[in-house]
């Protein structure tokens, strides 16, 4: 049966989009490659959210093209997501060996298109229509695919699209608008999952706090997205539920004390304030203020006090002034992130953001991101130092990358804890006592002695 390569850009959507496209490819018995140049078929799923993500796939299709070419000319070459939707057609006329290019609510299709194409039943296929129930096609697995961590945790799509329509975002146009998935059917994929012994699921969506507003709605005061986790947090052999992203603007008590109320909830939160001003939270369209921004991390954190707290942050939007820095800084400052992604701000298409005067120099956007980098990364560093001497649970999740002698697992507050340990660890939840922290890492000692 033929090979497939398959690489994923951006976020972990994309991650999850993927995994689903190589369980449909595996299950229709292709095999995976690790190498682009022997495989038969190579998939790119891309992302379209700053331009640096689409000209990485961009030029690594270019480079694949160019060998196959030569080498391999009846290998189908293929673009699937974000990039793949918001260009189309396009993509084709750019890079003329590309005989795939599948949108965001396609990726069931995949096999079925890459069957055609092989077979050369079709000559290209270009395919970014919208498809009615799409958000629910995405959840084959690939459990115990390539490493032993696969097993352990697993990410869940819980919807797909956004309504939000931020100004820099090209997000709803790549992934359409809001569509959620049912309790019982996510309760359904949750259940197999624990079942191949799962411990750790993560519900993804784009703006999760959003699930199931108009579908599920309101329900004895709780939002239909804390329904969902209280029915996952049902399942037996779950132990542990995360979600990402859920976005401060309509980001309920009832989503704050859920923390106090369900064990299985670990204490993290990745909540993407974007700026430190409320002059430009108003211009990206954000909804939220930065006081109501700090109110909330004030009531999560008199919730769940060991909550880790992280955060995306967009510098170099169009207008943005020393003062409005400042004000990011300050607010990083102030809150101590455990966690921050800094972006450079990058003018996407028929974005309203892109068309806004002031667009600052790529230079001056530089020089703030290193000034944002620099002080977010020395909170990070701060704050994994304050937990030497604590003792942390941990998930064990499998050999450590960095070293494959070691593992590796996460604290419930989403720090990578790496330790000697043994392979019957895996897939435990673990007692660790932390005796050293790097810049990004900790270090520990099993805290009990004779485990198995
Ligand atoms: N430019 C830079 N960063 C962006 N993000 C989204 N759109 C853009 C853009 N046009 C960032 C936001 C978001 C993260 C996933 O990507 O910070 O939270």
């Amino acid at each position: 049966m033929p090979s497939v390569y398959l690489k994923t850009y951006g976020c972990q959507m994309n991650e999850r989009d993927s995994e689903a496209v190589a369980a449909q490819l595996v299950a229709k018995g292709y095999s995976l490659a690790t190498d682009a140049d022997k495989a038969d078929v190579v998939l790119l799923n891309t992302c379209s959210v700053r331009d640096t993500a689409e000209q990485k796939a961009v030029n690594k299709m270019e480079a694949v093209a160019g060998r196959m070419r030569k080498e391999r000319p009846s290998a189908v070459l293929g673009f699937l997501g974000c990039m793949a939707q918001s260009r189309g057609e396009e993509l084709i006329d750019q890079l003329p060996d590309v005989d795939l290019v599948l949108g965001t609510q396609k990726f069931h299709r995949t096999a079925e298109y890459v069957d055609d194409l092989l077979q050369q039943r079709r000559e290209k296929i270009v395919d970014t229509d919208d498809e009615k129930g799409s958000e629910a096609t995405i959840r084959e697995h690939l459990l115990n695919g390539n490493a032993p961590k696969k097993s352990v945790t697993a990410f869940v799509s819980i919807m797909q699209g956004c309504n939000q329509y931020c100004t820099f975002c090209i997000v709803p146009y790549t992934r359409g608008h809001e569509r959620c998935r049912s309790i019982e059917d996510i309760v359904t994929e949750c259940r197999e999952l624990a079942e191949g012994g799962v411990k750790e699921i993560t519900l993804l969506g784009q703006i999760v706090n959003s699930y199931g507003k108009r579908e599920i709605g309101v329900k004895d005061g709780k939002s239909a997205f804390v329904q969902l986790i209280e029915a996952v947090h049902a399942i037996d052999g779950i132990e542990r539920i995360r979600f990402t992203s859920p976005h401060p603007k309509g980001y309920g008590e009832d989503l704050v004390e859920a923390y106090a109320r369900l064990p299985k909830l670990v204490e993290h939160a990745h909540l993407p304030v974007q700026s430190g001003s409320n002059r430009m939270l108003k211009l990206m369209h954000r909804g939220y203020t930065r006081e109501r921004f700090e109110e909330l991390v004030r009531q999560l954190r008199a919730t769940a006090p060991d909550i880790g707290i992280g955060t995306d942050i967009i510098v170099g939007f169009p207008g943005e002034t020393d003062a409005d820095l400042e004000q990011t800084l300050d607010l990083c400052r102030e809150i101590q992130f455990d966690n921050a992604f800094i972006f450079k701000y990058s003018p996407r298409r028929n974005t309203p953001a892109a068309a806004m005067p002031e667009q600052l120099p790529e230079a001056e956007i530089e020089a703030r991101h290193a000034a944002v980098l620099k002080t977010v990364d020395n909170i990070r560093a701060n704050r994994l130092r304050e937990h030497v001497g604590q003792e942390m649970q941990i998930l064990v999740e499998g050999p450590s990358r960095r070293n494959p002698a070691r593992l590796e697992g996460r604290t419930r507050c989403n720090k990578i804890a790496v330790f000697e340990g043994a392979p019957r660890h895996i897939g435990q939840l673990l007692p660790i006592r932390i005796t050293e922290a790097t810049q990004t890492t900790l270090y520990g000692d099993p805290a009990i002695v004779n485990l198995n």
